[in-house]
């Protein structure tokens, strides 16, 4: 399916568990063009942000899944167009998700050993290894979902399948990482694989684990659970602090970033050398 010309459309519609939402209002807000954000009721601030930058929410009962099927059918109506994470405008979604491993690129003299990173959908993943592979850095990527309720973790390192929708199970630390169907799974899978990287799961207990050991860094990933936080990629920390290593040693040692996503203060990344 091929964009449509930018003329004929009058509005952007989008599915999301809250952030990719956030991102869109604000966007589609910078530009003045409007944008209608499904939300499955009771997930993140329940719009409160989305409606305050803007966008016009929807709210459905269901699964992110759900959310993504209606927005498709939004989509569908004269003038509006699917602004998925996977829909005709995907390459931009890269490209735009991507700009991280050229700020760290700009950042860093040299490639980190590894990069460590949330995954949903996988569309990150997959727009960080596009960009590395840009700039020339050969960087292992290292995925981390929710324990069990995300089919890149449970397909891993097997080809990928989807989850059966009654079995994943959302809470208000795991949400973004929780999905019976990946969106870009199986090429999520592939980029991970071609990095050199592994998918790893995360439970709630270690998500919440990471949080603390981030805050002592200074890294707030996240605040209250209407914020949504998503310190997965700091498992790592956890791993370390549960082995009895020195987190700081370990990372040291590593050269490893861990790309933090979420919704609190600034503080994209941690950073040890
Ligand atoms: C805070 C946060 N972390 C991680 C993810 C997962 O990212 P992706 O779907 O690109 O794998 C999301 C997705 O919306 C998110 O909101």
């Amino acid at each position: 399916m091929q964009p449509r010309p930018r003329s004929c459309v009058v509005e952007f519609v989008i599915a999301t568990c809250g952030n990719y939402g956030r991102a869109m209002a604000m966007a589609c807000g910078a530009i003045g063009m409007p944008c209608t954000v499904v939300l499955p009721t009771g997930w993140s601030d329940g719009g409160t942000f989305m409606r305050a930058a803007g966008a016009n929410v929807h709210l459905i009962d269901g699964s992110y899944e759900d959310a993504v099927d209606e927005s498709r059918r939004l989509a569908t109506l004269d003038g509006a167009i699917d602004g998925n994470v996977d829909g005709p405008y995907v390459d931009a979604v890269f490209t735009g998700h991507g700009t991280v491993a050229h700020a760290l690129h700009a950042e860093l003299d040299e490639p980190p050993a590894a990069l460590w990173i949330p995954v949903g959908n996988g569309t990150t993943v997959i727009a960080v290894h596009k960009a590395l592979s840009q700039l020339g850095w050969d960087v292992p990527l290292h995925g981390v979902g929710s324990a069990g309720n995300n089919p890149l973790v449970t397909s891993w390192p097997g080809p990928y399948r989807m989850l059966d929708p009654d079995g994943v199970t959302t809470t208000d630390h795991n949400q973004p990482l929780v999905n019976w169907h990946a969106l870009q799974g199986p090429e999520a899978l592939d980029a991970i694989r071609a990095s050199g990287g592994a998918v790893h799961a995360a439970t709630d207990d270690e998500l919440l684990t990471a949080r603390h050991l981030l805050a002592e860094y200074g890294a707030q990933p996240t605040a209250a659970p209407a914020s949504l936080p998503t310190p997965a990629p700091t498992l790592l920390f956890a791993r370390a602090r549960t082995t009895g290593a020195d987190e700081r040693v370990f990372l040291c040692k590593l050269g490893v970033l861990a790309l933090i996503t979420g919704a609190g203060p600034p503080s994209p990344c941690v950073r040890s050398r």
